[in-house]
């Protein structure tokens, strides 16, 4: 009967414990409104999630990650690979963003990421001079602070640094891009010398996105028709996850380090603003990827356990949209830390909602729209032009969540996500007499017209001036 209680206890314990252990998220911050660090934090441990990977070291984000055990990278962008290439600076970096938050309640640091996917091709070669030596300096840096056992500097790259010859296109034949492989052959000699891994990005989404042709099964995990086989060792693929990580393996192999540790630092699937960004397509690869790690299956060239990133946490409608509209939709959560869409993070296919944000505060129920009794529309194409300028309209586009809106659906949806952006501020429904408040919900359809979440007041320099007005007026008086 004891045993009985034990077994169920330990039944119990391991069902409310489970979370994937090598599963961590990003969390980008490029968002007109960002839900406050606390509250973020308060959703990593509500969900179980116990690895997350910045893009900087923002001091208010990594206050609220003290005291937590959440393991943390850190980042230093790209436009400060410049600076990290004087040791001193490096230094000084490390002194203010590591060593700080290194103490008995602070923040459990475990990577530095130097740059961001810094040899992309379209970054023209900017990078290619400076990254090696930052990760040399900021690595040896941590060294000599003491950290260097528990903290390693490591570099995000995109998945195109290899690749295989268009003669040979099989994993088995990877190797380094033909134009760095001689600066990836130093990177990968000064990882291994400090025993740090080697970070992909790696985005099924993007393989599909770039090329009509490529088979869509190809991008999941549930299985395809057609598996291709690699004729340099007779193994079978069967999607492009597996496909790409293995061509890095064996690019790794050729320059001597096949067995270097490897941390996927992205990947995940967009929900809008293409095609084949929506809930449906996301979860289907999510229930594929999530049980392939829980089960630590790995790719057939490194079976076993994977430490993997979800791209992304929490959507920003601020990011760039230069690779495509769907960049501001790959959070597992919306803009507000709701939940889009089933996903069981366990890895179990258990089908269950992550745990929201908690106390988020929005904006009064007032939507911004066009007004149907504006006679003057020749200005509305640029009134439209100016409210998507400076908000996010990236769901208008063809075949994305509001892709079937008419024109004055359109200029409704432009107006409300400036209005919204603009904290709801009345000067900002006016778009020369076109516009104007409402209380009813303006959503139609599959197409939601947002509240945004409210700032804390101490952010809202509108609020600031109008006290410093007020104070000048009653002087003035
Ligand atoms: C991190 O280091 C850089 C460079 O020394 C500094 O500009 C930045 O403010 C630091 N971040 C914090 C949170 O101190
Ligand atoms: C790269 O070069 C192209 C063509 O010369 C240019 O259009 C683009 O703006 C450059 N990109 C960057 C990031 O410098
Ligand atoms: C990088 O360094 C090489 C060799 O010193 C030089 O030829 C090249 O112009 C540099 N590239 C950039 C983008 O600075
Ligand atoms: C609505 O806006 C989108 C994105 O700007 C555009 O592609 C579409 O043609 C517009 N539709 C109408 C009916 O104006
Ligand atoms: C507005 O309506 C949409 C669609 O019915 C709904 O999803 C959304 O939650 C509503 N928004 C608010 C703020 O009530
Ligand atoms: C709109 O919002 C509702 C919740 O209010 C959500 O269930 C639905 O998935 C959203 N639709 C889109 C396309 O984001």
């Amino acid at each position: 009967m004891e045993k009985l209680w034990f077994l169920f206890l330990v039944l119990c314990f391991s069902l409310l414990s489970f979370t994937i252990e090598g599963l961590g998220v990003n969390w980008g911050t490029m968002a007109t409104h960002k839900l406050p660090p606390d509250t973020v934090v308060q959703m990593l441990k509500d969900n179980g999630i116990k690895k997350v990977k910045l893009f900087d070291a923002d001091q208010s984000t990594m206050s609220a990650l003290a005291g937590t055990e959440i393991e943390v990278m850190v980042a230093i962008p790209n436009d400060q690979l410049a600076v990290m290439n004087d040791y001193d600076r490096a230094k000084d970096w490390v002194k203010r963003n590591v060593t700080r938050y290194i103490f008995n309640g602070g923040v459990n640091i475990k990577y530095v990421a130097v740059g961001n996917e810094p040899f992309l091709q379209s970054y023209n070669n900017s990078f290619l001079n400076i990254t090696l030596p930052a990760l040399q300096n900021i690595q040896n840096a941590l060294n000599e602070a003491g950290h260097g056992d528990s903290i390693k500097a490591t570099v995000p790259l995109n998945a195109d640094v290899y690749n295989s010859p268009v003669s040979n296109p099989v994993p088995s034949a990877g190797r380094f891009r033909t134009d760095i492989s001689d600066l990836m052959t130093q990177i990968v000699q000064f990882l291994n010398k400090n025993n740090a891994p080697f970070t992909v990005n790696i985005y099924p989404f993007l393989s599909l996105y770039a090329d009509q042709n490529f088979p869509v099964d190809f991008a999941f995990f549930d299985g395809t028709a057609n598996p291709t086989t690699d004729t340099g060792n007779g193994i079978q693929y069967s999607n492009v996850f597996d496909a790409n990580f293995d061509t890095l393996v064996s690019a790794l192999k050729s320059v001597g380090f096949g067995d270097m540790p490897i941390l996927v630092g992205e990947v995940g699937w967009p929900t809008d603003g293409d095609k084949n960004a929506n809930v449906a397509l996301a979860q289907r690869f999510y229930n594929g990827l999530l049980p392939r790690l829980a089960a630590n299956k790995g790719t057939p060239l490194r079976p076993g356990y994977l430490e993997v990133y979800l791209f992304g946490l929490i959507d920003e409608d601020a990011k760039s949209i230069a690779p495509g509209n769907f960049e501001r939709h790959w959070g597992i959560f919306r803009y507000d830390g709701q939940p889009k869409f089933l996903l069981d993070i366990s890895g179990q296919g258990q089908n269950t909602l992550l745990v929201a944000a908690k106390n988020v505060q929005y904006l009064p129920q007032r939507w911004c729209v066009f007004n149907p009794n504006a006679k003057d529309l020749s200005k509305l194409a640029d009134n439209i032009n100016y409210a998507c300028t400076f908000s996010d309209c990236t769901t208008l586009g063809y075949q994305s969540s509001c892709g079937n809106l008419d024109t004055q659906g359109n200029a409704s949806y432009a107006f409300n996500m400036y209005f919204q952006a603009q904290n709801q501020q009345d000067m900002s429904c006016n778009f020369e007499g076109l516009a104007m408040v409402t209380t009813q919900n303006a959503s139609q359809g599959n197409c939601n017209f947002t509240i945004q979440i409210a700032l804390s007041s101490s952010f809202r320099p509108s609020l600031m001036v109008s006290a410093f007005v007020l104070v000048l007026m009653l002087f003035f008086v």
